[in-house]
């Protein structure tokens, strides 16, 4: 009997994160989600996933430092952006950057853990580049260089809007790429995983990955969930709105889990950082749009928000474009995949799972002028 979705399938051991679908909990390495989102930084986050331990103060300002140092992309890749940034989406940029930086690594071909780690920083620190660059460009407008004086999140905002950024909402977003960086088996972190366990190389994986994540029953369900809240408009009408896609038997975005059968935790965190988002911009709206979503979806279906529902009003009210909500996701989650790729290459045996054959048997060939 095939198992459609692999639900059952426990595929690789893992250290890095681990989820109780029914308690609807989350932990890195141990740490409660709520706990990390609460008190940590992002780079602490980068540091632990990937070494499986927080970092001191001193393992902090090396990485921090490192990261800041690896922000630039290589010029190749900016000159690429005009042309991408006519052509292309956001999501498809990213996935052909990455795939492009494979060529342009000091590290080149090393594949030693040392070397394997190294490239992982640098995808993760060049990401925000790429995608605030694309932006600046697509719109005609001057392309910010990355300023070392702030943190991963502060220096996105900074980059995209050209406008020193608000220490609240580089507080916000930082806690958004905390509570997107992993998710054990997902879709996309198995898909850098199988990559990864051809021996393959780490660009490929991210490449695939990033191919992975792009897709509406994934990471594109938060640029989904926030389109969904534009056209609802105003709380009163999602009651109707609901209604009318589930009878036409149309997903609602940003609700479901293949794993949690309760709320999300990270769409706990979410919500009332969308909430208090919203007050201070003295912009209720979209809590109040998505949480009237919230009520009519649980209550006609029993379905509960997933990460992605609250995260769209909260990337919408920090001024990011609905398009580069999935590229945010998959800068965040960059670091997921590479831990998980350089875990996968640690205690590596080829991915290769089995099918249930249901065609046809026992035929003989027929010559073409017979048939
Ligand atoms: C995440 C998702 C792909 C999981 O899929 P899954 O594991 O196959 O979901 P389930 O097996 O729990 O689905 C059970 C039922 O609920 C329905 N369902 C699940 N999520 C739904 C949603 N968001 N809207 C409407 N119906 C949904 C399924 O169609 C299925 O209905 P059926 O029994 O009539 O066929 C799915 O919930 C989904 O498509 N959600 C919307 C996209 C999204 O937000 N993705 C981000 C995930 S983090």
């Amino acid at each position: 009997m095939s198992d459609k979705g692999l639900r059952d399938v426990i595929a690789a051991q893992t250290s890095i994160s681990d989820i109780d679908g029914t308690a609807g909990r989350l932990w890195y390495v141990g740490y409660e989600i709520e706990d990390l989102a609460r008190n940590a930084s992002f780079e602490e986050i980068i540091y632990l996933l990937h070494n499986l331990e927080l970092p001191t103060r001193a393992e902090l300002e090396d990485l921090s430092r490192f990261l800041v140092r690896e922000r630039e992309p290589h010029p190749f890749l900016a000159r690429m952006m005009p042309t991408l940034a006519q052509n292309t989406s956001p999501m498809s940029m990213l996935r052909t950057s990455v795939s492009a930086s494979s060529a342009f690594d000091p590290d080149g071909w090393d594949e030693s853990p040392e070397a394997e780690y190294r490239k992982a920083m640098r995808l993760i620190a060049e990401a925000p580049t790429l995608i605030a660059t694309f932006d600046r460009v697509r719109t005609g407008r001057e392309v910010i260089p990355p300023d070392p004086g702030l943190s991963h999140a502060a220096n996105f905002l900074w980059m995209l809007h050209g406008q020193e950024p608000d220490p609240e909402d580089a507080g916000v977003l930082d806690t958004t790429f905390i509570l997107y960086a992993d998710h054990t088996m997902n879709a996309s972190t198995f898909t850098a995983r199988i990559i990864a366990s051809t021996l393959s190389d780490t660009f490929s994986a991210m490449t695939g990955a990033i191919g992975a994540l792009k897709g509406p029953l994934h990471g594109g369900a938060n640029e989904e969930a926030q389109k969904m809240a534009e056209e609802v408009g105003k709380p009163e009408n999602a009651e109707a709105y609901v209604r009318d896609r589930l009878a036409r038997k149309e997903k609602i975005f940003g609700f479901g889990h293949a794993v949690y059968k309760t709320m999300d935790p990270r769409a706990t965190v979410l919500k009332q950082l969308c909430r208090e988002l919203g007050e201070r911009r003295k912009q209720p709206k979209w809590y109040e749009i998505f949480s009237a979503i919230e009520e009519t979806t649980f209550e006609q279906k029993g379905l509960y928000p997933n990460v992605d529902l609250y995260a769209a009003g909260v990337y919408h009210m920090l001024g990011i474009p609905t398009d580069l909500m999935t590229p945010i996701f998959a800068l965040a989650r960059m670091v997921g995949w590479t831990a998980h790729v350089r875990e996968q290459y640690a205690d590596n045996r080829i991915i290769r799972p089995g099918s249930e054959y249901i065609g046809p048997r026992d035929r003989t060939y027929v010559p073409l002028d017979e048939r």
